[in-house]
């Protein structure tokens, strides 16, 4: 195994990504990780992240300077390359000309790092402050124009740095260095893969769990599916996922969720039809926080009835994922919505412990875990489904009636967009029933019925997003079908704002 040394940058997750891309299991621990711990894991090797600090700076995220003693191979990425050298006894200062950007970059092929490099090759560079010197016993093994020290190493310790980020693809080497790293340098085997991962991590959860029980709220979302499944392999019917339905799904959504898990796999499966009551308090509620209150609210003492049922339990699963680690972790930014599930089931049920096998891993990752796993494509590669459901896809009050209307342009829309083979190349796309209503007409009548607006959008972490550029033959197509198969919709909107100004649900 590898660890990723996390100093804040934002390319933390990539690293991680391209490391396990090279076949290596890596996980990212905080860079005030001790030392004893690092000693315990016995890494293969370690890599240092970026970060926004610099390294002279007061409380400037640190590490412990003897572990450049342990003889574990160390690659320090930017902030990481500036941090080994200050901690080392080089002098690190900030740059005379800031670098941001493609840079070409001149590399020394007799370097680990650099073997079978391009001599000259574009990198993406992104900082302020620069190596003015290395450290003794370091030399310098790449230079560009504006940084003459682009990249360093001391053989003899193992000890590598660059001032570029080799994570992104802009650094059109980068794979190669990092994986120059990983089996030149660290002498990785490179054996690790997804199946692997499974199949230890199944293990593992049967070790831990033995003879006890298991208790898994489970939303029909790809998380908590794979976290469900992954555990009912590991100790079948000790596990008990209680499924809420809220009556805010997508249509025939619970359904197929509840065939999916009675049908193929070995759980306890508790379907908990709670749309009345969630129905009865939202009534006459149209502002969306309210909304979502109530639903978390109502979630939770679904959920605590259901588990009360059930008596103690020893662990409680959840399918956290990494990048919930991370947004959870350091979540800075402002609540623009109150969307975020992470912390999750809190103190309510009575448990021991909480298990989290998918924390180390990203969702496309966790989809590939699904496939292997043998669920179904269909839940696998579902799109994501906010918690509060439609609720915040109908604008104002909700009804029953207001729920159906959406439920089948939503069904149309899918249906369509997965016919013309665009369903996995959009990163999320449904329906929103707007509160306008309009005049059409139909045959020879007066109509003065609802608008139903489109929205669909490509992302990579759903923090900004593009609106996605459907060919209006098939737009037509959806427009068409929900005017003429579902009642009370007159006219159709597509949504053609990014995110940012707008968000990607509509409340
Ligand atoms: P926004 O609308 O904030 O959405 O651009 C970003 C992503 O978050 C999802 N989302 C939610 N997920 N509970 C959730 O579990 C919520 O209340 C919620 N609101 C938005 C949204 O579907 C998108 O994927």
């Amino acid at each position: 195994m590898v660890i990723v040394l996390d100093f804040g940058g934002q390319y933390n997750q990539l690293i991680a990504r391209r490391v396990r891309e090279c076949n290596v299991y890596c996980e990212v621990l905080p860079y005030y990780t001790s030392l004893d711990r690092i000693k315990e894991i016995a890494p293969k090797g370690i890599i240092f992240t970026g970060g926004p600090a610099s390294v002279y700076e007061p409380g400037a995220p640190s590490c412990d300077p003897e572990l450049f003693s342990l003889g574990i191979p160390i690659l320090g990425i930017c902030y990481g390359c500036q941090l080994m050298t200050y901690l080392l006894g080089g002098k690190v200062s900030k740059a005379p000309l800031r670098e941001y950007g493609r840079t070409t970059i001149n590399v020394n092929n007799s370097s680990k790092l650099f073997y079978d490099v391009s001599p000259e090759t574009i990198c993406w560079m992104s900082h302020t402050d620069y190596i003015e010197s290395p450290a003794a016993g370091f030399t310098t093994v790449a230079k560009s124009d504006s940084c003459p020290i682009a990249a360093i190493e001391e053989a003899s310790r193992n000890l590598y740095g660059v001032q570029f980020h080799p994570e992104v693809v802009h650094t059109q080497e980068g794979t190669k260095m990092l994986h120059n790293f990983l089996y030149e340098v660290c002498e990785c085997s490179g054996d690790w893969r997804m199946d692997s991962f499974t199949e230890e991590m199944i293990k593992t959860l049967k070790e831990k769990i033995g003879d006890k029980q298991v208790l898994c709220a489970l939303s029909g979302g790809v998380d908590s599916s794979v976290a469900a499944v992954m555990i009912s392999k590991a100790v079948g019917k000790q596990l008990t996922c209680i499924f809420v339905d809220h009556g805010l799904l997508r249509k025939n959504e619970g359904d197929e969720v509840e065939e999916i898990f009675t049908k193929q796999f070995d759980v306890n499966f508790v379907r908990v039809n709670a749309q009345e009551r969630f129905y009865k308090r939202l009534t006459g509620i149209s502002e969306p926080e309210e909304k979502r209150k109530i639903i978390g609210e109502e979630f939770i003492r679904v959920f605590e009835e259901e588990a009360k049922k059930i008596g103690t339990v020893d662990f409680l699963v959840q399918g956290t994922i990494y990048p919930d680690v991370i947004e959870s972790g350091l979540g800075k930014s402002a609540v623009i919505k109150s969307h975020h599930n992470v912390g999750g089931l809190p103190d309510y049920v009575d448990f021991k412990e909480i298990i989290e096998p998918l924390r180390d891993l990203f969702k496309d990752e966790v989809r590939k875990a699904g496939l292997e796993l043998g669920i179904p494509e269909k839940l696998v590669f579902r799109q994501p489904f906010p918690g509060p459901g439609l609720a915040i896809r109908i604008i104002g009050d909700i009804t029953p009636e207001k729920i159906a209307i959406l439920q089948d342009a939503d069904y149309i829309y899918r249906e369509e967009i997965a016919k013309a083979g665009l369903d996995r190349s959009i990163g999320q796309y449904f329906a929103v029933l707007t509160n306008l209503r309009s005049v059409g007409v139909m045959g020879d009548e007066r109509t003065y019925d609802y608008t139903v607006a489109l929205r669909a959008v490509t992302t990579t972490d759903f923090m900004t997003a593009e609106f996605a550029e459907i060919p209006w033959d098939i737009l037509g197509k959806i427009s068409n079908r929900i005017v003429n198969e579902v009642k009370h919709v007159n006219r159709i909107c597509y949504d053609i704002t990014g995110k940012p100004p707008a968000t990607i649900e509509w409340e």
